[in-house]
């Protein structure tokens, strides 16, 4: 158990939890064999930020398109505001679709038309005026940063630009709920920051409610409150993202956290010994105050000469110090690598020994 994401750290931050805005209890959808959604159940509560997350095939996209209608589940509950929505007619789905705003990976912009005309769209849709759609797409390309661009055709728009147009359009309606399904998958990793800070931006101005599928944990990092971990249809582990990035306890996370985490330098990983060896190799995840990097100054003065560092750093997720750091312990002195253990334990570290190393310089 590791103690350093202890009730008494999460209660430091509070969630603020509003009304529901979605819930999902075992929601199943199958393909023939393939089980896309196997008991799918999740709550995202008003102005969250929920990411999720899976590797391709893992029911991301069935999910997302359940929730807009676009899918139906086998069987299950899905509540949008505290409407059921599994079992609606295409009419009876039309008021839940506007409630519903997306953004997609490829935009779907109509090129035939402007940015101004791509935005109102959905407003043409439900029947409101022309002046009041003009008025509504200004206020959303200046909210979105495109006030310039609203005669423009969309094939004069970077794609950065486009994803702009789009989350303009998907707020047209005033929607509770944005989804995005890897809307930044197709942009460079500047635009990628831009797009991302401007949906955070919206998510506090409007208190918008945002689900976002990537199969990017740097997405998941930078933007949202709290992660879902889904794997073959099924959600293998949810969380406050500080506290997953600290302590992910599903194999597929830790997979899926592998580049956005110190990893132990491969060339050291190679040649370590499972038995025997002059120094043990450990691994230090720390999450909290006691990340702040302190507890190796503190280390040195109580165990002087017990350790080396090998690798490692302290992340700020969610404004929570996360540290993971590799240490090398002399094994010469077995009882001295007990109290290196010790020490760290009772300063609510998760300590792991990965192995045994001989050949370092
Ligand atoms: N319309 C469909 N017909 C048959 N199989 C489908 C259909 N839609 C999805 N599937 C299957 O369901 C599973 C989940 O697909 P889904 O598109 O939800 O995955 P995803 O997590 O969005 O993947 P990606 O990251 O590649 O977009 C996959 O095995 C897929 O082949
Ligand atoms: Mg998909």
């Amino acid at each position: 158990m590791n103690s350093n994401v202890s009730a008494a750290t999460i209660e430091a931050s509070p969630a603020v939890k509003g009304e529901e805005v979605v819930r999902l209890v075992d929601v199943h959808r199958h393909f023939g064999t393939t089980a896309a959604l196997d008991g799918i159940s999740l709550t995202v509560h008003k102005g969250e930020i929920l990411g999720i997350i899976g590797r391709s095939g893992a029911g991301k996209s069935t999910l997302i398109r359940c929730l807009n209608g676009l899918e139906r589940p086998d069987s299950g509950l899905i509540e949008i505001e505290a409407r059921g929505i599994v079992g609606l007619d295409e009419k009876e789905l039309q008021p839940l679709r506007r409630r519903v705003g997306m953004i997609f990976q490829h935009f779907n912009l109509l090129a035939s038309k402007t940015v101004e005309e791509n935005v109102a769209l959905p407003l043409k849709i439900a029947g409101a005026g022309k002046s009041e759609r003009l008025q509504r797409a200004h206020e959303l390309l200046e909210l979105v940063g495109l006030a310039d661009k609203a005669r423009a055709y969309p094939s004069s728009l970077s794609g950065g630009q486009k994803q702009r147009v789009g989350i303009a359009r998907a707020l047209a309606a005033r929607p509770a709920l944005l989804l995005s399904d890897e809307a930044t998958s197709a942009l460079d990793p500047e635009t990628t920051r831009s797009i991302l800070a401007l949906l955070k931006d919206i998510n506090r101005k409007l208190g918008l409610t945002i689900i976002l599928i990537t199969h990017e944990m740097e997405v998941v990092r930078s933007i949202a409150d709290r992660v879902a971990v889904i794997d073959a249809g099924r959600i293998a582990e949810e969380g406050q993202v500080w506290s997953v990035f600290a302590d992910p306890k599903a194999a597929i996370t830790k997979s899926l956290l592998s580049g956005s985490r110190p990893q132990l330098p491969e060339h050291i990983a190679a040649r370590l010994s499972p038995t025997s060896g002059d120094e043990a190799i450990l691994s230090i995840d720390m999450a909290g105050p006691v990340a702040q990097g302190a507890v190796f100054a503190d280390l040195s003065t109580a165990l002087p000469q017990s350790f080396r560092l090998v690798h490692g750093g302290i992340d700020h997720i969610q404004n929570q110090p996360v540290a993971r750091f590799f240490i090398a312990v002399p094994t010469r002195d077995p009882a001295l690598r007990d109290k290196v253990l010790q020490f760290l334990k009772a300063r609510s570290a998760r300590v792991e020994v990965l192995g045994y190393d001989t050949d370092h310089v």
